[in-house]
């Protein structure tokens, strides 16, 4: 029969990558071109209907400002799929580098040692987002380059990989459900 599942998803990545404009794009369909950062964080929630189940994200929009860094764990903690965003557009891809830090957190936290068991879970669902990919001819690095290196990086980590727009809406909906599709059945 169809399942019910709750989901607690968090959105990590650097300042302006667009963590807001993809929630936002997702839960209500909009975008706006001065969308404030964001203060802590923020709570949102969405239904999504899958072929076997229905998939209740409950989501958390993380600060992205380093003053908040230690609010972090509150929101992953327990979170069965992580967003991880980068701005395919920013300068010298510090954007990335700040997107991979946050993949090492969660990968640390989700790793066993024999003196703590895991905060996070090692089993989180977790997506690469390069987002603002309607600003391509911004981009420092060509366009194939970078996505090249994001796709191989996810590819290691075990992420998966997409390009998006909270702008034109270009596979915002299509990576919830790529994460609703992913989550285990329990
Ligand atoms: P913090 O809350 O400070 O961590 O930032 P954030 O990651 O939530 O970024 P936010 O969603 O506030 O977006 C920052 C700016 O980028 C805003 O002015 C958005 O309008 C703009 N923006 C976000 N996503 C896109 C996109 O896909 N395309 C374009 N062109 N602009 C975008
Ligand atoms: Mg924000």
């Amino acid at each position: 029969g169809n399942k019910n599942i709750n989901a607690k998803l968090v959105l990590l990545g650097d300042v302006g990558a667009g963590k807001s404009s993809l929630v936002l794009r997702f839960v209500k369909g909009q975008f706006v071109e001065f969308q404030e950062s964001t203060i802590g964080a923020a709570f949102f929630s969405q239904t999504l209907a899958v072929n076997d189940a229905t998939v209740k994200f409950e989501i958390w929009d993380t600060a992205g400002q380093e003053r908040y860094h230690s609010l972090a764990p509150m929101y992953y903690r327990g979170a069965a799929a992580a967003i991880i965003v980068y701005d395919i557009t920013n300068q010298a891809s510090a954007s990335f580098e700040r997107a991979k830090k946050w993949v090492q957190e969660l990968q640390a936290q989700g790793s066993e040692s024999y003196f703590k068991p895991p905060i996070g879970n090692p089993n989180m669902v977790m997506a690469l987002a390069g987002n603002k990919a309607d600003l391509l001819d911004a981009r420092k690095v060509t366009a194939e380059a970078s996505t090249l290196d994001a796709q191989v990086y996810a590819q290691e980590n075990g992420l998966f990989f997409m390009e998006t727009s909270a702008k034109t809406a270009s596979n915002v909906n299509d990576i919830f459900y790529e994460i609703a599709k992913r989550l285990p059945r329990v």
